[in-house]
């Protein structure tokens, strides 16, 4: 049998405040195996992003267990964790996130500065990858000079720069519009083919309905995980998106 991936056993995230003690998770465990692509849905405050930033390596749960790629998360060093954030996790969010007075190129060559590549080649492979999501006319342009679309495919560039096996969406089309939506999805489709697991958070049903497993969370839990035997009813309008020459290669 293929190892899970990602594999958390009652996962439990609280948060203290003052008197008050929120249970963001309360108890979730999920296996993830490599090369899926999973669509976290569930209504707001039920726990997506908290999950996520768990996911990510940005925030640690307060009980339960976290085994990623075999390795006991909770048992990584400072710098291991840092490592595993850097280079295996990608990380897109719905407001892109990208540093306001850099250019495109800046921006994605970013991550490689603490991976620790000189300029030249970071310049070269950020611009192979801005490349590949199309934006290589946009090298020198600053987030505020683009389109909220093209800021996002700024962002995803970013989060490929390092080639991650795993890229975390949390709700990366909720700032965009339907057509710019469906580009941005095409683009992550384009890389779960090329091997990536996918891991992205949605409240639009439209939008999960790209990914392959649809996990639905309510008040800290996981309420519902199943298949999506939608999956090929999708493929004909991006089919015919690309068509319209509306689509880009990637890498
Ligand atoms: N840093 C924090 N301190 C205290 N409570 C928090 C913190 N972060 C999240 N919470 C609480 O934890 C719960 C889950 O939050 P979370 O951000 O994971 O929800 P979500 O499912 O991502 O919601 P949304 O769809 O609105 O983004 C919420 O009740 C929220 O108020
Ligand atoms: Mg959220």
């Amino acid at each position: 049998m293929q190892q899970a991936l990602i594999e958390i056993s009652e996962i439990g995230r609280k948060y203290v405040i003052g008197a008050e003690t929120i249970h963001a998770l309360k108890s979730v465990s999920l296996q993830i195996k490599k090369g899926e692509f999973v669509a976290l849905m569930g209504p707001s405050g039920s726990g997506k992003s908290t999950l996520m930033n768990i996911l990510g390596c940005l925030d640690t749960p307060t009980s339960g267990t976290y085994i990623l790629n075999g390795i006991h998360v909770s048992e990584m060093t400072d710098d291991e964790l840092a490592e595993v954030r850097n280079k295996e996790i990608g990380f897109v969010f719905q407001t892109f996130n990208l540093l306001p007075r850099s250019s495109s190129l800046d921006n994605v060559a970013l991550p490689l500065i603490y991976a620790g590549f000189n300029k030249q080649t970071r310049h070269e492979k950020a611009l192979k990858v801005l490349e590949s999501v199309g934006l290589g006319n946009r090298v020198d342009h600053k987030p505020n000079e683009l389109s909220g679309g093209q800021r996002q495919r700024v962002a995803v560039a970013r989060a490929l720069i390092n080639e991650p096996s795993i890229i975390l969406a949390d709700e990366p089309t909720g700032n965009l519009d339907t057509k710019t939506s469906i580009e941005i999805m095409g683009l992550l489709e384009e890389i779960h083919s090329n091997g990536n697991t996918i891991i992205l958070v949605t409240h639009e049903e439209d939008i999960a309905q790209h990914a392959h497993r649809i996990v639905r969370m309510r008040d800290g839990i996981i309420e519902d995980d199943y298949l999506n035997e939608n999956i090929k009813n999708v493929s004909p309008r991006l089919a015919a998106l690309r068509e319209k020459g509306d689509d880009f290669e990637i890498l």
